[in-house]
């Protein structure tokens, strides 16, 4: 049902995070982090586009308005603990002031978890958890390259423990970027396979939080909002990938599908990717998408039809309207190439019970699924997705 039907349920929102949005953006940075006094500040910038010259340029005009960097390489998809426990000797002894992260979700996360150590001096695996750190944390400064993660404005940054194969996060308030310079320009550079599992993994942050048992209005806006925008400005990315109108659509819906994750609750899709990221090293946000369809459609079975609210201009019956839904996201799906069955990455049926076990350590955003979620529906989607 259209929450406009319903009495307004009582909802809290605030965004923590001081936002600059637009392209070009990025020339503020330097104004920024000297308003702000910082001298002397640490950077985590993914390998990948240390070199170009727009991020050149970037950090040569930090340096030019009197800032002192120490920067830092992220070089992995998804970081370990012990990857932070190497990368936070560069950081060590140096007085910073500030952290910036630019990149993506995992250039992000580390820049996070460095602005953590710096202070906070025992192995990186001590701070694994909610709010663990005793010492201050440095204020995080975010900016992203491609858009979709949300990790501009989660408090939030998750790493896989390589020993014991879990993917668990250093969260807190204090890994809140305290500002995040969301400029299209840079998604530009963004090859394909990032940009389309980022943006991916938007769509999966907006339709769980419109479907997340503690949903409310403003999420609910922020989401069809979100939905909408990548929906309809992805194929065109994915047609040309230096399309900057369409970039700015993708990284603004990424966004307000971020802010609706931020002020409601994830799903069974987001659960489900983290084993087949901590074990078979697909994605995240392409985990999250190849389940999506799945719980949608097992959602909808059971009688959940609030998704036909997500986009505009579908009629019909409630049901009917759910599953024009699920043909749109499937028409994207397939148009983006996401994969449709699990046996490519290696998930056999003999990996199907430590698969489903680690997805029930995530039984609190199962719980968040409009309709009963529990080892049963995720061992039947799995199989069923391996057999494909
Ligand atoms: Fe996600």
């Amino acid at each position: 049902m259209h929450e406009g039907l319903k009495a307004l349920p009582p909802f809290t929102f605030s965004l923590r995070t001081k936002i600059r949005f637009g392209s070009g953006v990025r020339s503020d940075l330097p104004e920024a982090v000297e308003a702000a006094h910082w001298k002397k500040i640490g950077v985590v910038i993914d390998h990948q586009i240390i070199d170009l010259e727009t991020f050149k340029g970037l950090l040569s005009d930090l340096e030019a308005a009197g800032s002192r960097l120490t920067v830092e390489a992220c070089r992995i998809s998804e970081p370990t603990y012990a990857s932070l426990d190497k990368a936070r000797q560069s950081f060590a002894d140096r007085e910073l002031d500030a952290m910036i992260g630019i990149g993506g979700g995992s250039a992000l996360d580390m820049a996070k978890a460095m602005a953590v150590l710096v202070h906070n001096r025992e192995p990186a695996l001590a701070y694994r958890g909610f709010d663990k750190m005793a010492e201050p944390v440095l204020p995080i400064i975010a900016v992203p390259t491609t858009a979709g993660t949300g990790s501009e404005v989660t408090p939030n940054a998750s790493f896989i423990d390589d020993q014991a194969k879990k993917k668990l996060g250093i969260n807190g308030e204090a890994v809140r970027p305290m500002l995040a310079f969301l400029d299209p320009e840079l998604t530009v550079t963004c090859p394909m396979g990032p940009t389309v599992s980022a943006a991916a993994d938007s769509v999966v942050h907006a339709v769980e939080a419109y479907m997340a048992q503690k949903t409310n209005p403003m999420a609910r806006t922020l989401a069809r909002e979100g939905v909408r925008r990548v929906f309809a400005a992805l194929p065109r990315v994915v047609e040309n990938l230096s399309d900057l109108s369409a970039r700015e659509d993708v990284m603004f819906g990424a966004f307000l599908s971020g802010l609706a994750l931020m002020h409601s609750g994830t799903g069974p899709a987001a659960a489900l990717s983290y084993p087949l990221g901590v074990h078979y090293g697909v994605p995240h946000g392409l985990g999250g998408a190849i389940f999506l369809p799945s719980v949608i459609e097992y959602n909808i079975e059971q009688g959940v039809y609030d998704y036909g609210d997500l986009v505009p201009g579908l009629s019909g019956t409630a049901e009917e309207m759910a599953r024009l839904f699920l043909d749109r996201l499937t028409a994207l799906w397939e148009m983006l190439d996401i994969p449709r069955d699990l046996g490519r990455f290696g998930l056999s049926s003999a990996g199907v019970e430590t698969f489903i076990s680690d997805t029930m350590e995530l039984k609190g955003a199962l719980d968040q699924n409009p309709a009963p979620f529990g080892e049963k529906q995720a061992r039947t989607i799995v199989e069923r997705l391996i057999n494909n």
